[in-house]
Order: C-alpha cells, then sequence, then structure tokens
C-alpha cells in the first residue's frame, strides 16, 4: 500500500545548521520570523510546525561560541501567538519533563489545544545535566538514569489531569446557574517524583490528549517513545540509519499492544533544493562552508575528542591524540559515547583526500540529506518513506526565516502529484491529520 508523507517544519534554532550570518537571514525572536515559516508549511499543508528548546546556552570553554544563535523565544508563548495566525498547522512544542511540574505542563499544552482548536504537541525532552540545571533551583538533582521516570510519570500524570473532566461534567446551564458537575477536575497521584492532589482547572480540549513527540535516542528513549509517543523525532536521517532505526523501534510497539501506524518515524532532514542536481550540489557545498567556518570545526571536532582543541589550525591537519570519552570541553551538547571509530574514520577519510580538520568536518558531518533539483529530492524524500526508512520528516532549514520557500513551492507539488502527500488538510486537529487515533 502506498504510504501518505508526513512532514514538519523546524524553526531554525540554537546549531551549527542554522546560518545566521548570511544576508538573508532574518530574526530569531521576531514574531514575523515564525509567522512567516509557519504560514509557509501551511501552504506546504505541513502537518506540524516544530519549535525546539534550549534551556541554556551552549558554551565552549565559558563563551558562547560564533555560530549559536543567540535567543530562542519559549515555545508554548510563540505557538500560542501562532495559533491565532494559522488554522490547520499543528504546533509542536518541546518542553522539558525534568524542569517543569506536571500540572504546569498540562496545563499549558491544554491551553495550547484549547486556542488552537485541537492542533497542540508536546515533544517530551529529558535533559537532566546539571549545566542545564544550574539556571533552576534544583541544578543537577536529576540522576541520568532517572530521567525517562520523571518523564513517563510527568507524562501519565499530564494525560490524567487531561482526562479528569468526564464528558458529562462540563454543565454550562446558563439558567440553572450550574457551570460544573462535582467532583470535575479531582485528581490524585503519588509516584517515585510527584505526590500531588487536587483540581484541573480545565476541561478536555479539542484532542483531548495533544500529540506526543519523543526525540530520546537511548535504549530507555525508544522504549518510552514505544510505550507512550505518537511521533518520534529522530536523527537517523539516512536511508541505511533510518531503515535500521525504524524497524527496531516499530518491533517495540506490539508488546504495548500498539499497532506500526500509531507511532509516526520522523527524523530530522535537510534538503537543498536548486534548478539542477549539479546546481544543488554547488549550493549544498557553499551553505556547508557557510556552516562550518575555522571555529566551528574546532569545536565539533572538540565534541568528538572530548579534548581542548584551540591550539590546532582548522586548516591545518586532524590532532595527533587520541580522543577523551566522558569529557565536559563543550557544555550543552551532546557527546560521543564511543568516539574512537569515528576518529579512525575520520583519519582514514582525511589521510585519502588530504583534508584540512575543517574539510573533514565539512564532508564527515554531512548534514544535508536530500541535494537535487525538485524531482530528485520529491523522487528521495519518496523513497525513503515507501521503503520504510520513514514516516516523514522534520525539515530544517538553514536559512530564518525563508529557508523553506523552495521546498513548498516546488517539491511540494511534485509529492502531490505523486499523490504520496495530501493537496489539502482532511482534518481540523493535528491527530486526525497525522492519521493517529483519536
Ligand atoms: C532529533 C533530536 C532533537 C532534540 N531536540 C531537543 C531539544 O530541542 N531540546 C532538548 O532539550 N533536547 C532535545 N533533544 C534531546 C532528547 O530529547 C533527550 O532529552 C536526550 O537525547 C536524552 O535522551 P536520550 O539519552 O534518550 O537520547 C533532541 C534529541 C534528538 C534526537
Amino acid at each position: 500500500m502506498t504510504k501518505q508523507i508526513h512532514l514538519a517544519a523546524h524553526f531554525p534554532g540554537v546549531n551549527n545548521t542554522t546560518v545566521w550570518s548570511d544576508p538573508q537571514a532574518g530574526s530569531q525572536i521576531d514574531f514575523s520570523s515564525f509567522r512567516y515559516l509557519a504560514e509557509t508549511a501551511e501552504r506546504g499543508t505541513f502537518d506540524f510546525f516544530f519549535l525546539a528548546e534550549g534551556l541554556r546556552l551552549r558554551e565552549v570553554k565559558g563563551k558562547i561560541h560564533d555560530l549559536d544563535v543567540v535567543g530562542r523565544p519559549e515555545s508554548l508563548t510563540v505557538l500560542s501567538a501562532l495559533a491565532a495566525v494559522t488554522t490547520h498547522l499543528g504546533l509542536a512544542a518541546t518542553v522539558n519533563s525534568t524542569f517543569n511540574e506536571p500540572y504546569e505542563l498540562a496545563k499549558r499544552l491544554s491551553t495550547l489545544d484549547h486556542l488552537s482548536g485541537g492542533r497542540a504537541a508536546w515533544n517530551v525532552v529529558t535533559s537532566w545535566d546539571a549545566f542545564t540545571g544550574e539556571n533552576f533551583r534544583r541544578g543537577g538533582y536529576l540522576d541520568k538514569a532517572d530521567r525517562y521516570v520523571r518523564a513517563q510519570e510527568s507524562l501519565r500524570i499530564v494525560r490524567k489531569l487531561w482526562n479528569s473532566w468526564s464528558e458529562d461534567q462540563l454543565v454550562l446551564d446558563q439558567a440553572a446557574g450550574a457551570f460544573a458537575r462535582e467532583g470535575a477536575g479531582a485528581f490524585a497521584d503519588e509516584g517515585a517524583h510527584f505526590d500531588i492532589r487536587g483540581r484541573f482547572g480545565l476541561p478536555p480540549s479539542p484532542q483531548g490528549r495533544p500529540v506526543i513527540i519523543q526525540a530520546g535516542d537511548s535504549e530507555q528513549g525508544r522504549e518510552f517513545a514505544a510505550s507512550d509517543a505518537d511521533v518520534i523525532f529522530s536523527r537517523h536521517g539516512t536511508f541505511e540509519a533510518g531503515k535500521t532505526f525504524y524497524k527496531d523501534v516499530k518491533s517495540r510497539l506490539s508488546k504495548y499492544g500498539r499497532s506500526e501506524d500509531s507511532l509516526k518515524i520522523m527524523p530530522a532532514v535537510t534538503v537543498v533544493v536548486a534548478d539542477t542536481d549539479d546546481e544543488a550540489i554547488d549550493k549544498a557545498a557553499h551553505i556547508r562552508e557557510q556552516q562550518v567556518s575555522g571555529p566551528t570545526a574546532l569545536v565539533l571536532a572538540e565534541l568528538l575528542w572530548g579534548r581542548d582543541l584551540s591550539a590546532y589550525d582548522p586548516d591545518g591537519p586532524l590532532p595527533a591524540e587520541d580522543p577523551v570519552v566522558g569529557s565536559s570541553v563543550t557544555q550543552g551538547r551532546v557527546g560521543y559515547n564511543d568516539p574512537f571509530p569515528i576518529v579512525a574514520e575520520w583519519r582514514a577519510q582525511a589521510e585519502a583526500h588530504g583534508w584540512s580538520l575543517r574539510q573533514t568536518v565539512i564532508n564527515q558531518q554531512n548534514r544535508q540529506t536530500f541535494i537535487g533539483s525538485p524531482a530528485t529530492v520529491a523522487e528521495a524524500i519518496n523513497h525513503h518513506v515507501q521503503e520504510d526508512a520513514a514516516d516523514g520528516f522534520v525539515l530544517v532549514p538553514h536559512l530564518t526565516p525563508s529557508g523553506l520557500d523552495d521546498f513548498v513551492d516546488r517539491v511540494v507539488p511534485l509529492l502531490r502529484e505523486r499523490g504520496v502527500f495530501r493537496d489539502e488538510y482532511a482534518g481540523t486537529t493535528l491527530r486526525s491529520n497525522l492519521g493517529l487515533q483519536v
């Protein structure tokens, strides 16, 4: 059976995909930027608009780094504003379960679902590190092994609160002066992390259960996704890695009594489109040069090596030392569990091609997934989905806010022609547009 593709737009964020220094790049903070990308995504009938969350600016040896965009407004606030200027687009907020209380989470997400008529999604992330925790009164208090215990408990309670009003408890009888029936919103819960009781102040939102997204990649993260999530936002955008991940996660669903369709796998990918494949390849190389400046190459290499490499020339050879596992040279970024085989591969490739350190980073950390003419890109995307390397993709543009214009204007029509992507929204809620059980 031909699968329908799902698409989401990621607002460019604090990372080295985003090229904020490009003359065409706009503000990361002005509402007009968010609105522009959301309207582009809605014109392209995307499933949802996605906002990541960074609770602390990343640092390199105590300094904010040159290519990291400074400034990322709070997701739910921005999405609530976007709810007023969009009509069908899903609105997905990344919000940390470690540093928020379930009651607040339930209320804020339910509010977005009410305001948007059923378009809210929560990307449950679980950062636990002391570096992020220093921003909060609970700095570093959570053991790494506990991050998913707390996430799972938070989600269970959030769902309980969303369901704390039964259908008939909201009376709204003006003549009788009856607003709600006795017992509406009452809840109590006790677990390893929370012991709470009270009343939840909002009746069920249009979706009842806003869509749950999960982005962790560890064994625990995958299990959490299989038991509780509707969508996985993964890193595995290449065809082979995508297929392996897809098979792994989908095979975990049956033990939770879930069908394979009930969890959509949407890797983060980047797209470079031009008139011809050759032009797109040139354009992609130019973007990579912008993304990986000399200082950025050093930072990315430091992340792999776990060492201070500031004495190295990015245009010179690769460091001769061995990597160090578990160092905190670069804070706020995900490191490598086993850097040795990657360093060996980088060395082999650098030697074979005569690459400098910077050229090695540019070529070995190739973040562009789909490069080519509109027809080439449409074909590749459809191939990945039909062959079960993904159910769709979260597109991460390098430019704010115009980075998806070409995709929406030139690739989406070709996907529609192939009958693998919607012409218009069929449902009114995000859950229904994603083809998830209501
Ligand atoms: C594609 C992707 C996107 C992510 N985006 C965010 C984010 O915006 N904010 C955040 O705090 N963590 C983010 N994370 C981190 C994870 O959700 C998770 O908290 C972290 O990876 C630890 O879980 P793990 O050990 O299971 O991977 C992201 C992870 C992935 C794979």
